[in-house]
């Protein structure tokens, strides 16, 4: 009973293997190979349009890095005030990227458009001593388990294009984000107007293997330099395109991620029946927020359900009670039903 975080899961079977079968030959390093020029030219197909794929080794480098490639000296980049760029990756981000991230609120992990124009009007341009405005980052399944739609991320985008400001998307869960919506790669991040692309592999099957994908080459221009500075290029990069070879062979990615979703919509079912927890808030990836009584978390740690607890946001309908704790538990390509209804079955008997 794993519900740690997608993290805690191995990798696919597919994907694995496909490692193994890389591992048995030569070929040119430092991300030339002709299986790196295949997979780089197969990100054009899953987005319908020409884009440049860089890999690199983690969520946090591809968003450090993202952001890196559109800093401005003395600029500021917006995020949710509970992004994972501001609050998990140890200030990494304005690290490599110079900039400052500023924190923008927003209920359900979601950067609100109002206060996001207002973030924007408080760093005008001309601002020497406190900083410009000059990128927008996104994250999307968001840290809370929900997904912008559409509308909303047209809504974020339209008053960054507004303000001049490009938008960077965390996409850690991209995949799980993508399913529960129902469209396309392409609808949900260059039509809506995102620049460039955090596409995260690691936490969906992969063992490994995250890329930034740019739908605007101009950014691009010096990334390759940006990226080797960070020593984020990998002289086998090829392990890494063998990864996403078999990631988006078949269509695997959507299937982990379905089935991720599919286990957490169980869940969130089964917590929905019961008297003893209830869900702190909707969602619809695979991040499921509960409030159990905690002698019900406990007997289920003691049984080995592993899970995080999280701290109670301030906006929450119905508050966290003295005798009750607030979880998150994260479902994978590699969640089984008996894995669910384990953890169902004890949380209802206490
Ligand atoms: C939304 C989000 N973005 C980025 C990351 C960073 O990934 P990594 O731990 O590989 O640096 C995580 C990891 O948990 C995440 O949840």
């Amino acid at each position: 009973m794993f519900f740690a975080s997608d993290n805690w899961a191995g990798a696919h079977p597919a994907i694995n293997e496909r490692l193994s079968r890389e591992s048995t030959r030569f070929a040119a390093a430092y991300g030339n190979s002709d299986l790196d020029k295949a997979v780089e030219k197969r990100f054009n197909e899953i987005f319908e349009r020409d884009v440049s794929v860089y890999f690199v080794s983690t969520g946090t480098a591809a968003n450090s890095l993202s952001l890196a490639s559109i800093a401005r000296i003395g600029g500021v980049a917006f995020s949710h005030s509970e992004a994972h760029v501001i609050e998990d990756e140890c200030g990494a981000p304005d690290f490599f990227s110079g900039m400052r991230m500023v924190p923008v609120e927003g209920e359900n992990g979601k950067i609100d458009p109002a206060k996001l124009a207002a973030g924007i009007a408080g760093f005008p341009q001309d601002s020497l001593h406190h900083g410009r405005a000059a990128a927008v980052t996104l994250t999307q399944a968001t840290e809370l388990g929900t997904v912008y739609t559409p509308d909303e991320i047209d809504a974020l985008t339209a008053i960054a294009r507004q303000n001049g400001l490009p938008v960077h998307m965390d996409g850690a869960r991209f995949a799980n984000a993508l399913v529960a919506l129902g469209v396309s790669p392409a609808e949900m991040t260059w039509k809506r107007g995102v620049d460039i692309l955090s596409f995260g592999g690691t936490k969906n099957g992969c063992w490994c293997a995250e890329a930034i994908v740019f739908f605007n080459p101009d950014l691009a221009r010096e990334f390759a330099f940006i990226r080797k500075r960070a020593a984020q290029l990998f002289s086998k990069t090829r392990f890494i395109s063998a990864q996403f070879d078999a990631y988006l062979s078949d269509d695997l990615w959507l299937g982990m991620a379905r089935h991720a979703n599919t286990m957490a919509d169980r869940l969130r079912a089964g917590i929905r029946s019961q008297n003893s927890a209830r869900l702190a808030w909707d969602t619809t990836s695979n991040e499921v927020f509960a409030v159990l009584n905690k002698a019900s978390a406990q007997a289920a740690e003691a049984r080995g359900a592993r899970f995080y607890g999280w701290p109670t946001p301030l906006n929450m309908s119905e508050p966290v009670k003295d005798d009750e704790t607030l979880i998150r538990l994260v479902t994978s390509f590699a969640t089984t039903e008996e894995d669910v209804d384990q953890f169902l079955t004890i949380c209802k008997a206490d």
